[in-house]
């Protein structure tokens, strides 16, 4: 068999998917689509534009008007891509935590959510792509020729968050980030539409004690079992 051609990875807030991913997309040489930064971008806009959370008609107009793009990091800065809006670079305002607070709400919205997958699944029908999310392998992609949900204990997805920000000059106490993370999982599990679940045909990876490395490699195996 080839190498699987559009790999799916799923999972919870903090599991490590977008660093797993990215890596495992440059080993391949695969494009990586990181779906939760969409998302976080139309949070940007909302929060730029003054639209409120609730509004599902003016967040899906805005999504469907302002050109989200994400495309190779266009800056050595740690990024492992750049994402625009509207030509606007918005790579870092997607992580502040005012979008963090309230981009689950943005998420939730039925109609917000036919625009950005209708755009990944034209990214995804090119094939040679890791797109990573919360539905990738159960709506996005459900014939995604590999599918991977990596999860974590939300102590262990909490203190990875606190290392990240903190590597950012960003320091939140741990309490904080049990919370934030408990309050989004419950908010991307519990919504209506495509709520956050392992497809049924998803190899299940748990990285709670194990390095971003080791995780890696675990899902290098897999797909090197899936090329046979
Ligand atoms: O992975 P992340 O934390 O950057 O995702 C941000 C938010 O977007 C999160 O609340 C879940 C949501 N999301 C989603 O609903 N579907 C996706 N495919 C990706 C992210």
């Amino acid at each position: 068999m080839p190498t699987p051609r559009r790999i799916a990875i799923d999972g919870p807030a903090g599991a490590g998917k977008s660093t797993i991913g990215a890596l495992v997309a440059e080993r391949l040489g695969y494009l990586f689509l990181d779906t939760g930064a969409m998302y976080r971008a139309v949070a940007v806009l909302a929060l730029r534009k003054g639209i409120h959370s609730e509004n599902e008609h003016d967040l899906a107009a805005v999504a469907r008007e302002s050109r989200i793009t994400i495309g190779p990091p266009t800056k050595r800065d740690g990024r492992a891509y750049t994402v625009l809006v509207g030509g606007d670079d918005v790579t870092w305002e997607i992580r502040d935590a005012a979008v963090d607070r309230i981009v689950s709400q943005v998420a939730r919205h039925p109609q917000v959510r036919d625009v950005m997958v209708a755009e990944q699944r034209r990214l995804g029908a090119r094939g040679r792509v890791v797109m990573v999310g919360r539905d990738i392998g159960t709506v996005v992609l459900p014939d995604a020729d590999l599918k991977i949900f990596l999860t974590a204990s939300a102590h262990e997805r909490a203190r990875r968050r606190g290392e990240e920000l903190a590597a950012r000059g960003d320091v939140r106490s741990r309490e904080d980030l049990l919370h934030e993370i408990l309050r989004r999982d419950q908010l991307d599990s519990e919504r209506v539409v495509a709520p956050l679940k392992a497809a049924p045909d998803a190899v299940v990876i748990e990285t709670d004690g194990h390095t971003v490395g080791e995780a890696l490699q675990h899902v290098l195996r897999v797909v090197a079992e899936r090329s046979k």
